[in-house]
């Protein structure tokens, strides 16, 4: 059963309930996505399980969420529970054996995994926009935020680096407005709220540094496994935006950071999107057309994501479309939503003739699914009514040490766990303010020289700051600019230097002087 290219899902039955064939998901076809869906209870993360191991053997690394802590166990040599070889035997399943899997544990609170993190800069306003549930007027100001950062080179890098150029955003918003657009107060002071309130949830451990590199997510043992990247998302589940605002960056990181390589005979990476509802519940039709282009893009860059969720219709249907492997658990059918789900489920198929999808749906059984992948030349196969066949790994929570025993001997043990200690993001506004008021301290002096040089010359190029007028600085410009402090009082040290580095952030993207960073589609910043 265990075949070359194909990872063995289960096998189907015929209406009369003997064995009809194994089902397999063909590995070359495991980046064309797919999706798991089924009412609680069903067998769906038992079914991500199998697939997260199979992939995994097959040298293909996967990112996952684990939203119950149930999935942990997966690191772990499963064990012969009663359904577990039950089930094997029922689909003669005679090569299966208990195997542990080489897991990565990650969690955004540090607590039950590596720490992940992203900077602001990272992460772009589009998602942040998200994330804070910013209204149009909100998302204006952060996109105006980012533009002066990103093309004056500020560095946002946490929450405290965005609240303080919000702070001078308010404060100068007449000016700036002029400028950039409009920037409101109000709107200016309800992110500060909505910033002080992300603090609040904990979401201040996520922004900083070291940021989460993707080759980290993508490793592989020395034996040909790929790594099972598993992220405990009990806790991050009791703020939903921030679990699906993390897949999304990261789902964007990947899709930025990985080159083209068309059709691989197998996924780069595999990445499943449990409780994947979250991720489009009232979100704004442009994140989920992004997400629409991000997913049909992201194909080519060898990258399968599979979406795991109760209901079909959770998924928008352009996305939905897309998903060529699909395992469809059993649904309720009592209300006309659900219903319409099991149509919608039982549409998505490609019917066979010896069963009524609709009536299958609604009487699988537990471990039981709809089973459809896509086979030579990317065609959906037939729909099966499919016994999933029992994970390799232990089925259900790692114990507390257990899970330590994992974590030190990860190959990211100690990269990630302690935050970045290099100059903290004040520092490096100190440093630019400092930077800045030099260069406008020597720009000042080349200037004066210039024109004492030209007389007086109309020499094009040639003006006065208002403001600022002589105050007798006479010596060449270097000997400033190799000096570390500024010595005269100007009227740039009576600034604090975070809005001088503010300042000078703004007036290098007025005037375009500045290094533009460029964000890809969901915003995130490319490479
Ligand atoms: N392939 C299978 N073969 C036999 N039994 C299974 C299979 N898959 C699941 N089961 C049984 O169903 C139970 C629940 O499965 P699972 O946790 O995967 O459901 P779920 O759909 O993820 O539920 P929830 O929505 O509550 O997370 C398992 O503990 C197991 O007893
Ligand atoms: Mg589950």
């Amino acid at each position: 059963m265990l075949e070359n290219g194909k990872l063995y899902i289960g096998t189907s039955r015929n209406p009369d309930d003997s064995l009809n064939k194994p089902e397999y998901l063909e590995l070359k076809f495991g980046n064309r996505h797919g999706i798991v869906t089924g009412a609680t209870g069903t067998g769906k993360t038992v079914t991500l399980q199998v697939l997260a191991e199979s992939f995994s053997n097959a040298g293909v690394p996967v990112f996952c969420a684990d939203i119950k802590g149930d999935l942990s166990g997966i690191a772990a040599m499963g064990e012969a529970k009663d359904w577990v070889t039950k089930r094997a035997e029922l689909i003669g399943f005679n090569d299966f054996a208990f195997q542990e899997f080489p897991v990565i544990f990650w969690d955004l609170y540090g607590e039950k995994g590596h720490r992940v993190r992203s900077t602001i800069a990272e992460m772009g306003p589009l998602l942040l926009s998200r994330l804070m549930d910013a209204s149009e007027a909100q998302e204006g100001v952060l996109n105006i935020a980012f533009k002066i950062a990103d093309q004056g080179g500020l560095p946002l890098m946490d929450l405290k680096d965005l609240q303080a150029l919000l702070n001078y955003m308010g404060e100068h918003a007449t000016e700036l407005s002029t400028q950039f657009g409009l920037i409101s107060k109000s709107s200016v002071g309800s992110l500060q709220r909505g910033l002080l309130v992300l603090e609040q949830q904990g979401a201040e451990h996520f922004f900083g540094e070291p940021a989460l590199k993707i080759s980290d997510i993508m490793r592989t043992t020395n034996d040909g496994r790929g790594a099972i990247s598993v992220l405990a998302a009990d806790k991050l589940m009791m703020n939903p935006r921030l679990y699906a605002t993390f897949l999304l960056w990261l789902l964007s990181e990947l899709f930025e950071e990985l080159p083209e390589v068309g059709d691989p005979d197998k996924p780069k990476l595999v990445f499943f999107f449990d409780e994947a509802h979250l991720l489009f519940n009232d979100a704004p039709k442009v994140l989920i057309e992004r997400v629409e282009q991000v997913v049909r893009l992201i194909r080519s860059k060898g990258v399968g994501v599979y979406f795991v969720t109760q209901n079909p219709l959770d998924v928008p249907e352009t996305i939905l479309a897309q998903l060529g492997n699909r395992v469809q658990h059993a649904l309720r059918a009592y209300t006309p939503r659900e219903q319409k789900a099991v149509k919608t489920a039982a549409d998505t198929f490609r019917p066979n003739p010896a069963f009524d999808c609709a009536t299958a749906i609604t009487t699988l059984g537990t471990g039981e699914a709809l089973v459809s992948t896509l086979q030579d030349k990317g065609i959906p196969s037939m729909v099966e009514r499919t016994l999933v066949r029992p994970p390799s790994g232990r089925v259900g929570p790692l114990s507390d040490s257990e899970r330590q025993a994992v974590i030190n001997v990860s190959p990211v043990a100690g990269l990630y766990d302690k935050d970045l200690d290099r100059e903290s993001a004040y520092e490096i506004l100190t440093e630019r303010a400092r930077k800045a008021a030099e260069a406008e301290a020597a720009k000042r002096a080349a200037e004066e020289q210039a024109s004492q040089g030209a007389g007086d010359d109309s020499a094009a190029g040639r003006w006065t700051l208002p403001g600022f007028g002589n105050d007798g600085e006479d010596e060449a410009p270097r000997s400033t600019s190799r000096n570390g402090t500024t010595r005269r009082s100007s009227g740039y040290q009576r600034e604090t230097v975070i809005e001088a580095a503010m300042k000078s952030a703004a007036r290098s993207v007025a005037t375009s002087v500045g290094r533009a960073l460029v964000r890809g589609i969901l915003g995130s910043l490319r490479r």
